[in-house]
């Protein structure tokens, strides 16, 4: 289930062209599970319409604490009483100011300040010009505020509104939703470094072709997003695959299996555990021809040898932190039939603790995906879902076979 689901968001627009991103903010939102009550300083009101709004989130957008359709006339403590958090996005430098000043003259810093601290957390997207981000007093600001309390989900880096170039834009909508899901995230892998493989591998034959496989590595980075929002601190090794970078996640890009077993390699010893998501190919070219192989019209076809690649997951698991506990190995198998005779031999023969077995053509390329969890215990299965979903439930298995392991 996703961590925003059934929450109720109170959504604060400050004045700021990013507001326009905000509607799109408040569709995905909804679209995850939680209601969104949306309020607005009267800049904002200069940015975008409350018709927006009101109509993208089903619910009459609140401006003003005068707002006479509140029964007993405190929009401010009703609002706040009834968040599970306050997201202000966008937060413009004047906003940020009256925070640090726990100002109340107007509806949204008002509830800001009436807020039950303790119980409701307040989040903000700042966004604004870069020399206005970069302005000591808005630093200073920001700092009181977060010392205050609040958390800043930080900013983007790029082309602003104005013309110029630097930090200051407000995060992507997609971008914050990841910062919240992972704000609700209970924190199951707090303090474990995870280490994950991702994707194909790509063995070159001539500096133009190799052999590959169809791994999207969406299963991996679903892991790897997952783990992160679940409190671990998380390196992605990737083979050659077109996916974003999930936040907060240090990757390495690799492309042939010995890249990928020497990043492996360099990683694992500070690692508490590692998860092979990996389609690494069994066998390489036995030689990279230095120049493109050619076609020379006889019809002969050039006769390739292989050899075999290192096994990366074995090799870690056999490695002495792992057997003494230290490091604790999940492998997956990918198999056209039989999986749970064959993940329970694969989990024996790799020498690790879980085996994650998927039916390969099913996966691969997909969006969802189902997994049959092999451990010394027996065989569990968890229906189709999407990888996203895969990702969260397979975290949240691990965490509690390594707490049973402790
Ligand atoms: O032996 P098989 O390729 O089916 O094993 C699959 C598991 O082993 C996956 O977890 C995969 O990431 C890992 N593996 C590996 N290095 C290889 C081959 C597979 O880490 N060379």
């Amino acid at each position: 289930m996703n961590p925003l689901s059934g929450k109720h968001i109170v959504l604060g627009l400050s004045g700021g062209i990013a507001c326009y991103k905000a509607a799109e903010l408040a569709r995905l939102l909804v679209k995850a599970g939680a209601t969104v009550q949306a309020v607005m300083t009267e800049a904002a009101g200069q940015f975008i319409t409350a018709v927006t709004l009101q109509a993208l989130t089903g619910r009459a957008v609140v401006t003003s604490q005068w707002d006479l359709r509140e029964p007993n006339a405190m929009a401010h403590i009703n609002l706040s009483r009834e968040a599970d958090a306050i997201l202000i996005a966008p937060c413009s430098a004047d906003f940020i100011a009256r925070l640090a000043q726990g100002r109340s003259d107007e509806l949204l810093s008002l509830l800001c300040v009436a807020r039950p601290i303790e119980r409701v957390p307040l989040l903000l997207a700042p966004a604004m010009n870069r020399e206005m981000w970069a302005h000591p007093a808005t630093q200073r600001n920001l700092m009181q505020v977060v010392a205050d309390g609040a958390v800043s989900l930080g900013v983007g880096c790029g082309e602003q509104a104005c013309g110029e170039t630097g930090d200051g834009r407000m995060l992507e909508p997609a971008e914050i939703i990841e910062e919240l899901e992972a704000f609700f995230t209970p924190k199951r892998l707090a303090g474990e470094r995870v280490l994950i493989t991702a994707g194909p591998t790509f063995e070159a034959i001539d500096p133009v072709r190799g052999v590959t496989n169809h791994s999207s590595g969406k299963m991996g980075f679903a892991i790897a997003r997952a783990a992160r929002e679940a409190g671990a601190q998380v390196t992605l090794i990737a083979g050659p695959v077109h996916l974003p970078t999930p936040r907060g996640v240090a990757r390495v890009d690799v492309h042939s299996a010995r890249n990928m077993f020497e990043a492996v390699e360099q990683h694992a010893p500070t690692a508490t555990v590692f998860i092979a998501t990996a389609a690494v190919a069994d066998w390489r070219p036995a030689a990279v021809a230095l120049h493109k192989i050619k076609k020379d019209g006889s019809g002969a076809v050039p006769q390739l040898s292989f050899v075999e690649n290192p096994d990366i997951l074995a090799h870690v698991a056999a490695s002495p932190r792992a057997r003494h506990g230290q490091l604790y190995c999940v492998g997956f198998a990918a198999e056209s039939e039989d999986l749970l005779a064959n993940a329970s031999a694969k989990r024996k023969r790799k020498g690790v603790p879980l085996l994650v077995g998927n039916i390969g053509p099913a996966t691969f390329g997909q969006d969802d995906n189902a997994l049959l969890l092999v451990d010394e215990a027996g065989a569990q299965e968890l229906p189709r879902a999407s990888k996203r979903e895969l990702g969260r439930a397979l975290v949240q298995q691990m965490a509690e076979r390594m707490r049973g392991r402790q």
